[in-house]
């Protein structure tokens, strides 16, 4: 009969104990103090935007992202207060950009001053509106192809910049779409909820798209229970 091993768990604590201190563990490890986005965050704070940006470890996984690609062009859709995208400037290669869209001009506006204050000025131009006129006119400018695009603005059009996103993509573009969990309320097949329908219509189609391929991880922490898609578009079409 083989023996259980002692019990490494830590006692009392709550499954939701355990995953925020894990997260803490992890970025007591990992992560070192950012003067710069923590004064980002408080300018976001101070606005009174709502505090919905990336976790700073996911937002470290972006600059990595970028980095790995060797990103000149990176797209954004959702910026905030633009905690993401210098976590995305960060990533640039030498020379590359930031575009970054945003529907409300409070929001371009303290994302700009961050930017600023970051020394990211050059490097990161936030167009102001309805991100679906942005992209449209991304490509009939020619804007793209771009190395990585970010998708975190309104959930229902999520498969709609998707689409957008392929189209303004190269072989081995990477996708990577933020909010594909929501504490597994995308269970929910037969949802009325518009960003529950969003969600599903966006993992439809990306599974119907023969010119990507996918994976996608639940997140827990500090966040919430959440997930990331990455898609890598494999062929054009
Ligand atoms: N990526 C940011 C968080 C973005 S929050 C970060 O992690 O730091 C989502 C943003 O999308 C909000 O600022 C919201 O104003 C914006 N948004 C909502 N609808 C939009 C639309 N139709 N076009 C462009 N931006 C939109
Ligand atoms: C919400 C939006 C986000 O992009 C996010 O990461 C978390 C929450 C929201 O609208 O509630
Ligand atoms: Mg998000």
């Amino acid at each position: 009969m083989s023996q259980s091993p002692p019990s490494e768990k830590p006692p009392h604590m709550s499954q939701d104990e355990k995953w925020l201190a894990i997260d803490d563990y992890i970025v007591e490890s990992f992560l070192e103090d950012d003067p710069t986005l923590s004064a980002a965050q408080a300018a976001c704070d101070a606005a009174g935007f709502p505090a919905i940006q990336v976790a700073p470890l996911q937002g470290k996984l972006l600059m990595m992202l970028a980095r790995a690609l060797r990103a000149r062009k990176i797209l954004e859709v959702g910026t905030l207060g633009g905690y993401s995208t210098i976590w995305l400037a960060r990533g640039l290669a030498e020379g590359g950009h930031v575009t970054t869209l945003e529907l409300d001009p409070r929001h371009a506006e303290v994302a700009e001053q961050n930017f600023e204050n970051a020394g990211l000025g050059g490097q990161v131009t936030v167009r102001v509106g309805p991100a679906l006129e942005s992209m449209a006119a991304l490509h009939q400018d020619n804007a793209g192809p771009f190395d990585l695009v970010f998708i975190d603005a309104d959930k229902p059009s999520t498969p709609d910049y998707f689409d957008w996103a392929v189209k303004l993509s190269r072989v081995g573009t990477l996708i990577v779409v933020d909010n594909v969990v929501r504490e597994g309320a995308i269970l929910a097949a037969q949802s009325d909820n518009k960003h529950v329908k969003g969600l599903r219509a966006f993992y439809a189609r990306v599974a119907a798209d023969p010119c990507v391929t996918a994976t996608a991880f639940q997140t827990v922490g500090h966040k919430g229970h959440d997930g990331l898609a990455i898609v890598q578009v494999t062929q054009t079409p």
